[in-house]
């Protein structure tokens, strides 16, 4: 004979239970180190990830942790990440080809990386509105002179957040570079040794596209001292990172409700990961489970225990 009705109702209830509590039990134990990782002492943490799936979308396959030393790849080359500030959104970089204010790293087809995003990530990355490029040695028929195809020349700037040219000629660098230039803008027949850009008004520091022979970079995160001139000048790329305004309701409900935020590989939705499922919203909605095929057969499954064990009962 076949098991007794309030034995099987039992059965039936304990899987019931189990089931719908099961993501919630789960969802309060996600560890942090899901996705939050170390490269020699730098803390990687959303949104930023070494791992695929975690940190948010925007940024994904950009940090690598090689021999203990963050790098960030980028179509215009790999930096070395010197330090990530999580509570200004702000990290910085430093390109070995670059100039500084010790010395001039100079050729004819241009040394430096420069600094060149994806189209697509230029809306959650970008350098900092208050870091100064300091384009050398570009050539009098370069873009930056005679204008791009699809917008017209560009004006040195003699101050970017109080950095400039004319106080970068004082450095030491250019002792060794011949007659040390003058303070002179551009305007002139002769290109100027050194153009001043912030980010903004030039948007892709290609060195070779733009005929320059090599630049520099630097930012100042305190009102620049003048007093030091271009020695106290901090030199690196500053950069600067944006999430959409919606990715602060969705990471904040996911973390209090015990998951981690991450992102879809696929579609790069963001993701809340939630032990062993992902919600599209947070760990409390098993509703809004994501669909991936493993989630779907146990679903099946659980129905078909569920029907057959209801339709035993009927007769
Ligand atoms: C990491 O270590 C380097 C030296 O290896 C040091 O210069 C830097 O300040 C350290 N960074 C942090 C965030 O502790
Ligand atoms: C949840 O999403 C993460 C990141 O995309 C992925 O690595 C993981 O396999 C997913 N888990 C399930 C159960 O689908
Ligand atoms: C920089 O410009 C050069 C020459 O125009 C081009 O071949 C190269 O693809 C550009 N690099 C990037 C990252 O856009
Ligand atoms: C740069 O501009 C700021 C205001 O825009 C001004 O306070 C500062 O004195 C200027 N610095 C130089 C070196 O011209």
């Amino acid at each position: 004979m076949a098991l007794s009705r309030p034995y099987y109702i039992t059965a039936l209830l304990t899987l019931c239970a189990c089931s719908m509590a099961a993501p919630a039990v789960l969802a309060a134990n996600v560890p942090v180190t899901t996705c939050r990782s170390f490269c020699g002492n730098i803390t990687v943490d959303y949104p930023f990830a070494l791992r695929s799936g975690c940190g948010h979308a925007g940024l994904r396959d950009l940090l690598f942790c090689i021999n203990r030393v963050l790098m960030l790849h980028l179509p215009s080359g790999s930096y070395r990440v010197l330090n990530i500030d999580y509570a200004y959104q702000g990290l910085t970089l430093h390109d070995p080809a670059m100039s500084d204010c010790r010395a001039l790293d100079r050729s004819r087809s241009g040394r430096g990386n420069g600094f060149v995003l994806e189209p697509w990530r230029a809306t959650f990355l970008a350098p900092d509105p208050d870091n100064v490029f300091l384009l050398l040695g570009c050539r009098a028929n370069s873009p930056l002179f005679q204008g791009f195809p699809d917008r017209p020349h560009l004006t040195c700037r003699n101050n970017v957040s109080g950095m400039g040219c004319g106080d970068y000629y004082g450095c030491p660098a250019w002792d060794d570079y011949g007659q040390r230039p003058s303070g002179s803008a551009y305007g002139l027949a002769v290109p100027p040794e050194c153009c001043a850009m912030p980010w903004d008004a030039i948007r892709a520091v290609n060195v070779s596209r733009l005929q320059c022979e090599g630049y520099s970079s630097a930012y100042s995160l305190a009102p620049v001292r003048t007093s030091e001139g271009a020695r106290g000048w901090t030199y690196g790329i500053r950069v600067a990172w944006q999430l959409p305004e919606a990715n602060r309701g969705f990471c904040g409900a996911c973390l209090a409700t015990g998951g981690v935020c991450g992102h879809d590989r696929d579609s790069h939705a963001d993701l809340c990961l939630c032990g062993d499922w992902n919600s599209t919203s947070n760990c409390d909605s098993s509703t809004d489970a994501a669909t991936s095929s493993a989630a779907a057969i146990t679903g099946v499954l659980f129905s078909a225990v569920l029907a057959s064990g209801l339709s035993s009962l009927w007769w």
